[in-house]
């Protein structure tokens, strides 16, 4: 026999962001100030930081609830409406329960079915992913999807590798159905044998990583997966209006995009002002270009993500 399976839309698109970012902002000089061996020439010229953003009260649920409470306001998309909520973060509150229920009850969303992806500074992209695969095969009808990372929770700031880099921050999309397709097919991979490169120590529960592997790693592999999801969506680098790649460095950030060679696309370099947030930085960025209306509606939208595991995902988007 064959089962019966649920009535499938033709495609898939993003129908509204929105992003949250905590009011304290840490300056380099802030940081410095604090005691950590480093220099603000240093934090510029190596990694892109001038300023971040670190969460003092709120919580990472508390900043997911913002971030998609805009996302559904921007999406038209009422909370009643949604069916399913994957949060992506590697700073989960605790280890059971996972945040996608709680953050779904939160926000008045009955019932729906909710689950965490940790995917680390790949998570967004994962989960868009997903959430467009559910709907595809008729297993939902309107996805959220936030990344959201309290990141000061797990980094020792006194660390000079990883203490200058992180922050905290939260952005929200809302996946549904659509008559053509808006969200174009997942590149992801991953490389287990290195995954000792971004790892959470086990007795200070903080986050340690072996910067010069990941950033080999990263700059090495990710202009490829750029321009392997730019041909399987049928996109031409030339005709993007944005690049989106996981804000862990701006130097990574360049060589990427020199690997792409847009002549179109603005580059996002949100990590200049608000340091690394995994999985949180893409949807941060792309909310922030969007609200600045530097993304003209249906415009094409490269993200790639790649971080701990390790792991990394690349995708077009077409903007809401
Ligand atoms: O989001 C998840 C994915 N993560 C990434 O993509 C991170 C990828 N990696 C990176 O972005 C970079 O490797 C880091 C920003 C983490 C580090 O930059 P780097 O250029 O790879 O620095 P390094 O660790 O190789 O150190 C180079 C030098 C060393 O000095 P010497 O031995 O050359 O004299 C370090 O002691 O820089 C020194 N250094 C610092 N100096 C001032 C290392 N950290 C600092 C610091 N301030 N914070």
């Amino acid at each position: 026999m064959a089962l019966t399976i649920a009535p499938r839309p033709a495609g898939t698109r993003i129908a509204g962001l929105g992003h949250y970012q905590p009011p304290t902002i840490v300056t380099n000089s802030d940081i410095i100030a604090r005691g950590v061996d480093t220099n603000d020439e240093w934090i510029r010229s190596r990694v892109g930081i001038t300023e971040r953003r670190f969460a003092m009260d709120e919580t990472m649920l508390d900043m997911a609830e913002v971030a998609s409470s805009k996302a559904l306001a921007n999406s038209g998309i009422g909370a009643a409406d949604i069916d399913l909520v994957i949060l992506a973060t590697c700073t989960g509150q605790q280890q059971v329960p996972g945040g996608a229920a709680t953050l779904a009850a939160r926000l008045g969303i009955q019932t729906p079915g909710a689950y965490d992806v940790n995917a680390a500074c790949a998570g967004f992209v994962y989960a868009v992913a997903s959430a467009s695969n559910a709907v595809l095969a008729g297993d939902a009808h309107n996805v959220l999807v936030v990344g959201s990372e309290k990141l000061t929770d797990y980094v020792d700031l006194f660390d000079r590798g990883t203490g200058i880099i992180f922050a905290d921050g939260a952005g929200a999309a809302v996946v549904t159905a659509s008559d053509k397709a808006g969200i174009g097919p997942v590149v992801w991979g991953s490389d287990g044998d290195n995954a000792a490169a971004i790892i959470t120590d086990r007795e200070s529960n903080t986050l340690r990583q072996e910067g010069q592997t990941v950033y080999r790693w990263a700059t090495s592999t990710m202009g490829g997966v750029a321009l392997e999801a730019c041909k399987r969506a049928g996109v031409s680098p030339d005709e993007l209006a944005a690049f989106i790649p996981h804000q862990a460095n701006l130097r990574i950030i360049d060589l990427i995009a020199k690997k792409l060679d847009s002549a179109s696309a603005v580059i996002a370099r949100d990590i200049v002002t608000s340091g690394n947030t995994s999985s949180a930085s893409i949807p941060i960025a792309l909310s922030k270009m969007l609200e600045r209306g530097e993304i003209a509606s249906g415009a094409p939208i490269l993200l790639v993500g790649f971080g701990a595991g390790l792991t990394y995902a690349g995708q077009v988007v077409l903007a809401p």
